[in-house]
């Protein structure tokens, strides 16, 4: 329950606050005041353990001591000089380049995952074949709200949809399959579809994908699906641009989750868990692609606030902790611990329907009942309250909650917020 002073504060903001928050702040009504590593503190002193991570960003948790260091003294020295050269500059594109694979050399550097997305269809149309005027996307993706970006993601975001040139391929979303199959005996019928669409259309320049599903609710897809995508995709001269920006950075056991499937993209986009909530985001690509002359005329990868020297200073910052302390390994042995306790869960309440996540990833999906799979987003919605009145806070979305804990968070303290979270699911489902 939203407690006096925080409820005093919403009243006063919605007076002239524009409506169309995402659930999670809508619903949640919190008026958070601090965060310190895995906790946020609320302006009535209230304690969360954020399994949210910010919004997935702060993968060292809040307020990280290193990363208030490098903001705090860089503030003093500089804020924003266009994309001019700035001393820390080439330490984070080093940086970049020891923990992206070889291939991917080449980065321009920008403040937002739509901005980032955007970027890499400019590099995608200026660099098409004449006659390939059409960029594949996927079921259930999500790749921003501005306008190119929005023509991707083909699902009730906030506002219309339009689809504008691209065309949609199947994910491999196995619980909800809409070809109503099953997994394996399926034979990946989506993936070979999205084959045949690319091989089918030779007007296709690229497809832009998450690897796994994030604002969908976390689609993991089986073995063999994306083996036989980007081979259709290579045999057929189309791009591969990986939307990394919320799964980039570590937080699915990898680096880019596209090492885990098999996955060699053309061109990268990446922001969320780089710079620890600063905006800050990345387009890591091949370098005969980023440097094509149609791509990169002058001011091509320049904007405002594209590269800002504190923007680099706390990816900088925030890169150099995931490296230096081993991070990527930690989510991996965390995510087993993760992993074993959520799976537990479904055998308990009939309406959590499905389970899946990887890494510190996971996303919970909430049903009327298992034989109808009817989504039920009243379950989730009055979970993800009754969770963030014990005490932790996840990602809510529909009818899906999201669980991704910093990876910093100590195993006691792992085990308190899934231990909370069952409390959760007991009140409210039992
Ligand atoms: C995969 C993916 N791409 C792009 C975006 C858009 O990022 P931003 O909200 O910074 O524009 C998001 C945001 O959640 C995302 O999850």
């Amino acid at each position: 329950m939203t407690a006096r002073q925080q409820r005093e504060r919403l009243e006063r903001e919605a007076r002239h606050l524009a409506p169309g928050a995402s659930e999670e702040a809508a619903v949640g009504r919190r008026v958070f005041a601090e965060g310190r590593g895995p906790v946020l503190t609320d302006l009535d002193g209230n304690q969360y353990l954020d399994f949210a991570a910010g919004t997935l960003t702060q993968s060292l948790g809040h307020g990280h001591p290193e990363v208030v260091a490098a903001l705090t003294e860089q503030a003093r020295r500089l804020w924003n000089v266009h994309d001019s050269a700035t001393p820390d500059r080439a330490a984070l594109l080093e940086l970049l380049a020891g923990l992206l694979p070889e291939r991917l050399d080449t980065y321009a550097l920008f403040s937002t995952g739509a901005e980032v997305v955007e970027a890499a269809l400019r590099v995608v149309q200026a660099t098409a074949a004449p006659g390939r005027n059409r960029i594949g996307a996927l079921r259930g993706g999500f790749h921003g709200k501005t306008t190119g970006a929005r023509m991707l993601v083909h699902w009730d975001v906030g506002h219309q949809s339009f689809a504008g040139n691209s065309i949609l391929g199947y994910s491999a979303y196995c619980y909800r399959c809409p070809l109503e199959l099953t997994y394996p005996s399926c034979g990946l019928r989506c993936a070979s579809l999205v084959r045949k669409h690319i091989a089918d259309k030779p007007n296709v320049s690229a497809l832009v994908f998450e690897p796994v599903l994030g604002a969908a609710g976390v689609v993991v897809p089986p073995p063999g699906y994306w083996e036989q995508i980007t081979e259709a995709c290579r045999s057929n001269g189309v791009l591969l641009v990986a939307d990394e920006v919320l799964t980039g950075g570590g937080r699915t056991g990898t680096f880019l989750a596209s090492e885990q499937f098999g996955v060699e993209p053309d061109l990268v986009a990446l922001s969320k868990g780089l710079a620890s909530g600063f905006p800050f985001a990345v387009l890591a690509g091949r370098a005969d692609l980023m440097h094509h002359p149609a791509a990169s005329g002058a001011g091509a990868y320049a904007s405002t606030y594209a590269g800002n020297p504190l923007g680099i200073a706390a990816a900088r910052a925030t890169l150099e902790v995931i490296e230096r302390d081993r991070l990527i390994e930690r989510v991996r042995v965390l995510g087993e611990l993760l992993h074993e306790r959520l799976h537990a869960l479904p055998a308990r309440f009939e309406n959590l329907g499905d389970v899946r996540g990887l890494g510190l990833l996971y996303g919970l999906e909430f049903v009327t009942d298992r034989a109808s799979r009817t989504p039920a987003p009243h379950l989730a919605r009055a979970v993800y309250s009754t969770a963030l009145d014990l005490g932790l806070r996840v990602a809510l979305g529909g009818h899906i909650l999201r669980l991704a804990p910093p990876f910093t968070i100590d195993e006691p303290l792992l085990d308190e917020g899934v231990g909370l979270l069952e409390q959760a699911l007991e009140r409210v489902l039992s």
